[in-house]
């Protein structure tokens, strides 16, 4: 049969930081190929899916794949070679038997990633459709709105902001198209306000790294600058995502701001968040409270749930485990899809209808170590879920999934 997997090779390719990153290319019995590639995050959860790293300081400074390479060309090729590519679920099925362990550990979820993404690709070759059509069919209509990071902090960026990501939001229903040109004019003269200020280029999601008095004064930037675009911040909307994980000391339920030197509650996290809200249009905050902070994040979901997406990255790790506590908890109201925090398709997809049925919204999301596959942007397309993150209008490993919604919306004309 045409559509029976012919050939599986891995490769030891490069990210967007210049670290060693997974891809993989399927070849199937009429030639038709898929070829994928594994993202890689900087402020990782501690629940992620594992991700497979050499440790040989001898080569990337321990950051080689070359192991996850070798699961991909011995482990996973033969014992996917003559599967049917286009049942998605037994492909991914295939390859989780491989490994015992429910992260991932054996194979590496980079390697387990790039071949399941492939896998998809190259049945959607088979059947001459563009992914999203081949994922969503008839049904995939919806281009997300863009979550657009224009200024960097945290992990991002080697600047003194303690904010991970400050993003803007579209609110108007008008064309994608139309979303992507406004977001990066705003983008453009924030650039130009910047000129001012102590500012060195743009972090690795593109958006700009200024040293700052504080975090509030980004928002009032970006606010300055929306308006000085030409638009409202009606029409504008600011979205942060705090990425409190990184501050959070499990051993003493304390959150650490590294960079203010800070050391805060998460009670007066809380507060400091309500505040904020009260005097910016900030309508989304992900990842507020840290990846075990179970109670503080009920807290604010009761506090705040109701008037604010309240997101959970590190919290969820696109893990349909996690995502069941935090419904029966009710802790968040929405839920980033990162494919590599899980490391198959299938799984991915699982757990977007999950969070679709139980009435959290869905973000499909980029890793701050990117590279030029633009899957994301097509799964966003094919799951309906109206909202993607993907950094900056700046640095093609971002630019590359905005233009692959461009084209999906030409498409969908
Ligand atoms: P990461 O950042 O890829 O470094 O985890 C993205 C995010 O936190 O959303
Ligand atoms: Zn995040």
């Amino acid at each position: 049969m045409k559509k029976l997997i012919k050939e599986i090779k891995g490769y030891e390719l490069l990210d967007s930081r210049g670290n060693p990153t997974v891809a993989a290319k399927v070849v199937l019995n009429d030639q038709s190929e898929g070829f994928a590639l594994s993202p890689s995050g900087a402020s990782t959860g501690a629940y992620e899916a594992h991700e497979l790293r050499d440790k040989d300081m001898t080569r990337f400074g321990g950051k080689g794949v070359s192991e996850a390479v070798q699961n991909i060309n011995d482990k996973i090729y033969p014992a996917l070679v003559g599967s049917d590519c286009t049942n998605q679920a037994k492909v991914d099925e295939i390859i989780n038997s491989l490994d015992p362990t429910e992260s991932k550990k054996v194979l590496g979820a980079n390697a387990t990633l790039a071949v399941s993404l492939a896998c998809a690709k190259a049945a959607a070759s088979h059947y001459k459709m563009p992914l999203f059509r081949y994922l969503g069919g008839v049904n995939s209509c919806v281009l997300p709105r863009p979550m657009m990071n224009i200024l960097n902090g945290g992990a991002h960026a080697k600047n003194n902001i303690d904010i991970q990501e400050f993003m803007i939001v579209p609110t108007a229903t008008i064309p994608f198209s139309e979303n992507m040109r406004k977001c990066t004019e705003i983008y453009h003269t924030l650039g130009e306000i910047l000129k001012n200020y102590d500012i060195t280029g743009v972090g690795d999601e593109g958006g700009f790294a200024p040293n700052l008095k504080d975090d509030q004064t980004a928002i009032e930037l970006i606010c300055t600058a929306i308006e000085k675009a030409g638009y409202t911040t009606d029409e504008f909307k600011i979205a942060l995502d705090i990425a409190s994980s990184e501050w959070y000391n499990p051993n003493d339920g304390f959150y650490y701001l590294p960079k203010r030197q800070k050391k805060m509650t998460a009670s007066e996290l809380i507060e400091f968040y309500e505040d904020l809200s009260k005097k910016y249009p900030i309508i989304s905050l992900e990842d507020p409270l840290a990846e075990d902070d179970w109670s503080a994040w009920q807290k604010i979901t009761e506090k705040m749930g109701n008037k604010m997406q309240l997101v959970g990255d590190d919290l969820f790790v696109t893990n349909t485990t996690r995502l069941t506590m935090g419904i029966s908890d009710g802790a968040a109201n929405a839920i980033l899809v990162k494919p590599n925090q899980i490391g198959t398709l299938s799984e991915t997809l699982t757990v977007i209808r999950q969070a679709q049925r139980n009435s959290y919204s869905v973000i499909l999301s980029h890793r701050s170590g990117e590279t030029e596959d633009t899957t994301i942007a097509d799964i966003a397309v094919a799951t309906n879920c109206g909202q993607i993150k993907t950094g900056a209008p700046s640095r093609t490993d971002r630019v590359a999934k905005y233009n692959r919604l461009l084209m999906i919306e030409d498409l969908l004309k």
